[in-house]
């Protein structure tokens, strides 16, 4: 898992200076354009929460609105679980439960179908970035809003200065470990 985790770590590209000054960005993106890796992204995932929950069905993969989409239902697929988004408000129809979270630059809101997750499901939260953890903690509330159970959130990388797994509602997980002093300030 660790000789996976440095070669997804090298595909990485890092931008200065974006989406604003003294922000460096770290773009997952080339992970996708190839698909040995995007292979490896998700073979990686699945090991772990294979290894990590040997005796329990894994649901739903709930993926968060936008990044967490790119590699969610990839992943749901992988471990034949359901997958449900998690989406910015005022884009999903039906009855909705819904959740502020708090961004950089402000508040947003988070929904979910009602119907999406049925009571007692355990349910894993991916997304590609954790920071200060308040997307993915508005992303739990809504899951507990459902009844159902978080297992684990999971991500690709994490920025630890921020503490943001302190925020929440379970156990996370992150791919990328070990974060060096370069990577501080991105998204
Ligand atoms: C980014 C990133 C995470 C979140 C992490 O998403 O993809 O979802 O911020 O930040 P936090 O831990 O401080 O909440 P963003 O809302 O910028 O947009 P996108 O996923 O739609 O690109
Ligand atoms: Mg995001």
């Amino acid at each position: 898992l660790t000789e996976i985790a440095a070669e997804l770590k090298s595909a990485l590209h890092q931008y200065p200076n974006f989406p604003s000054e003294g922000i460096l960005f770290e773009d997952f993106l080339p992970i996708f354009r190839n698909p040995a890796l995007f292979n490896k992204l998700i073979k990686a995932f699945k090991m772990h929460l294979e290894a990590r929950f040997p005796n329990q069905t894994i649901d739903y993969i709930v993926g968060l609105e936008s990044r967490g989409f790119l590699f969610g239902p990839t992943l749901a697929l992988a471990l034949d679980a359901g997958f449900v988004p998690i989406r910015k408000k005022g884009k999903l129809p039906g009855e909705l439960y819904r959740a502020a979270y708090t961004k950089e630059y402000g508040e947003d809101f988070f929904e979910i179908q009602v119907e999406s997750i049925p009571e007692g499901s355990n349910v894993v939260i991916v997304d590609d970035i954790l920071a200060t953890g308040g997307s993915a903690k508005g992303a739990g509330q809504l899951v507990q809003m459902c009844k159902a159970n978080i297992l684990e959130f999971c991500f690709v990388m994490e920025l630890d200065f921020l503490k943001g797994r302190d925020k929440l509602q379970a156990d996370t997980f992150t791919l990328l470990s070990g974060q060096t002093e370069s990577l501080k300030e991105s998204r």
